[in-house]
C-alpha cells in the first residue's frame, strides 16, 4: 500500500474503533479492531517515517526513511499512554500495561494456548503457574526452540540483572523463579549476567559499589535454588575483562550497530555518555554461545533462550537484528509482564521506595504492615457496599500478587469469585496474601543465609558445566 492509501485506511479504521467503543461492542470485537489499527499505524510509520495524525495526510513527495527494522518498534502510540522501555514503565490504566497492544507494538508473538499445549507436551509436566496464568505472555521463536529440543538438540538459558542496590524485592525474583523451573525441566545450562557496568553508567554509583551489589545480588539469585553444576553467574566488570571470547563478541556487535539504530531503539541522545551508547552490545554478547568457551568450547551454534521482563526486549530486538550478520543464531525470548507496585499496577516497583514493594529482607511484621497499609485495594469503601457490589479483582494489587505466588489454581479462582461477589472482604484477601508471602520470604532468607562467599565464588568461576551437547 502507498502512503496515501494507508492513510485513508487508517482514518477509516480509527472511525471504526470509535464506533465500536461508542456502541459498547464486546471486548473481543474492539480488541480485534484496535490491533488492526495499531498494525496499520506501525506500517504507516515504517513507510512514511512519521506518526499518523488524523487530518494530516502524508506529503506528496515523501522520501521513505531508512531507519532499520527495529526502529519503529519502541514508538509510543497516540491512543495509549503506556511507556515501556528498559528504564521507564508506566501507564495510566489501573489494570496495568495493555500487554496485547505491546505484542503488536514490539512485533513479538503471543504465548497462546497452542504454544502452551506444546510446551506442556515437551516438558512432560504441568506448566509453571507463570505460564498457566499468562505472566510469561509473549515470545519470539519459542517454537524453534521446541523443534530443536524435540530433535535432541539442546539449548541454553540466559538471563540477568542490573545490580543497582543491595536490596532486591519480590518482583526481581520473577525471572529467576521461572528460569530455575526451565533449567530443571529441560536440564540445560544457564548463564546469568550481572550488569554492574550498566548500573555504573546509568546511576550515581561508584564502580566498586556496583561490583559489590553484584556479589550481594548473586546470593539472592543463588538462593532461588540454581544447580551449581549447570549455572554460571558473572559480573560484567569481572568477566568481560577476563574473557577474550566475550569481548570479541561485544566488539563484533559494536561494529554492526550504528548510532542511528541505538538512538531509534533506546532513545539515546547526543548528550548521553558513550558508555551508554555502546552498552547494548554488552547485553547482547551472552546470547551467543561462544562467549562462554569454558562451557561451550568454540561452538557458536547453540540456541539460546532468554527469559526476561518485556522491558528488556529492545536489547534483544537489536541482538536478533545483528545475529545473522555476524554468523550467529538469533536468541529466542520469553517475556513476562511486570510485577506491580503495592500502590497499583500503573508502575513497576522501585527499589528506592521501601513502601512500594515487599523486599527480600522484610520481616513478617513489615510484610503485614506494608500490605495492610499500602496494597492498593479494589474493594469498596464500606463493608455494606462491598457485600452488596463486590470488589474489583482486576485492579486489586493483593489479588494480583496472589496470581504470582499462590500455587493452587482452584483456590485462586475461588478467591476471585468470592472477592468479586463481595463474600470475601479486602481485609480477608490481604490476610491470605500476608500468609502466602510471610513463609515464602522467610524461606528465602533461610536459603540465602546458607549461601556463603565460597558458594558465590563457585558459581562465579568460569568453568565447564555439566552439559551434554
Ligand atoms: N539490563 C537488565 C537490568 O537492568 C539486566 C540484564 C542483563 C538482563 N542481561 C539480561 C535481564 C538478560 C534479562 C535478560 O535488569
Amino acid at each position: 500500500m502507498g502512503p496515501l492509501e494507508l492513510y485513508e485506511k487508517l482514518t477509516e479504521q480509527g472511525d471504526q474503533v470509535r464506533a465500536l467503543k461508542t456502541a459498547k461492542a464486546n471486548k473481543e470485537e474492539i480488541d480485534v479492531a484496535v490491533q488492526l489499527l495499531l498494525k496499520l499505524k506501525l506500517e504507516y510509520k515504517q513507510v512514511t517515517g512519521q506518526e499518523y495524525k488524523a487530518g494530516c495526510p502524508p506529503p506528496e513527495n515523501l522520501v521513505a526513511p531508512d531507519n532499520g527494522p527495529a526502529a519503529a518498534a519502541g514508538d509510543n502510540d497516540d491512543d495509549d499512554d503506556d511507556t515501556v522501555d528498559p528504564w521507564n514503565v508506566s501507564t495510566t490504566n489501573a489494570k496495568g500495561v495493555d500487554y496485547d497492544k505491546l505484542i503488536v507494538r514490539f512485533g513479538s508473538s503471543k504465548v497462546d494456548q497452542e504454544l502452551l499445549n506444546r510446551m506442556e507436551k515437551v516438558a512432560g509436566q504441568k506448566l509453571h503457574r507463570f505460564l498457566r496464568r499468562g505472566i510469561f505472555f509473549s515470545h519470539r521463536d519459542m517454537n524453534q526452540i521446541l523443534d530443536s529440543y524435540e530433535k535432541q538438540k539442546s539449548f541454553y538459558l540466559y538471563t540477568g540483572r542490573g545490580p543497582s542496590s543491595e536490596a532486591m524485592h519480590v518482583g526481581h525474583l520473577i525471572p529467576f523463579i521461572f528460569t530455575k523451573w526451565l533449567q530443571d525441566v529441560f536440564d540445560i545450562p544457564l548463564v546469568i549476567q550481572l550488569t554492574d557496568d550498566e548500573k555504573y553508567l546509568w546511576k550515581d554509583l561508584t564502580l566498586e559499589e556496583c561490583n559489590r551489589f553484584s556479589m550481594e545480588n548473586a546470593k539472592d539469585i543463588i538462593a532461588c535454588g540454581f544447580d551449581v553444576n549447570k549455572t554460571f553467574i558473572f559480573s560484567d566488570l569481572d568477566y568481560m575483562g577476563a574473557s577474550r571470547e566475550f569481548y570479541r563478541n561485544v566488539v563484533k556487535v559494536q561494529k554492526h550497530v550504528t548510532f542511528n539504530q541505538v538512538k531509534g531503539i533506546f532513545g539515546f541522545s547526543d548528550s548521553d555518555c558513550i558508555g551508554k551508547i555502546s552498552f547494548p552490545a554488552i547485553q547482547a554478547a551472552p546470547s551467543f554461545s561462544n562467549s562462554f568457551p569454558q562451557i561451550f568450547g568454540n561452538r557458536k551454534d547453540i540456541a539460546c533462550l532468554i527469559p526476561c521482563a518485556i522491558d528488556q526486549d529492545p536489547y534483544f530486538r537489536m541482538t536478533r537484528d545483528v545475529a545473522p550478520r555476524i554468523g550467529y543464531p538469533k536468541p529466542a525470548l520469553l517475556h513476562s509482564t511486570f510485577f506491580p507496585a503495592l500502590q497499583g499496577a500503573q508502575t513497576k516497583m522501585s527499589a528506592s521506595d521501601a513502601n512500594s514493594s515487599i523486599f527480600l529482607t522484610d520481616t513478617p511484621k513489615q510484610i503485614k504492615n506494608k500490605i495492610n497499609k499500602h496494597a492498593f485495594s479494589g474493594g469498596k469503601d464500606t463493608v455494606e457496599e462491598h457485600r452488596k457490589h463486590g470488589g474489583n479483582a482486576e485492579v486489586d494489587v493483593s489479588f494480583m500478587y496472589l496470581t504470582f505466588f499462590l500455587e493452587d489454581d482452584d483456590e485462586l479462582e475461588k478467591i476471585k469469585q468470592d472477592y468479586t461477589s463481595g463474600a470475601l472482604l479486602t481485609g480477608e484477601l490481604k490476610k491470605i496474601l500476608i500468609e502466602t508471602l510471610q513463609p515464602m520470604i522467610a524461606q528465602h532468607q533461610e536459603r540465602r543465609k546458607q549461601v556463603t562467599d565460597e558458594t558465590v565464588k563457585l558459581f562465579m568461576t568460569p568453568r565447564p558445566l555439566n552439559f551434554k551437547i
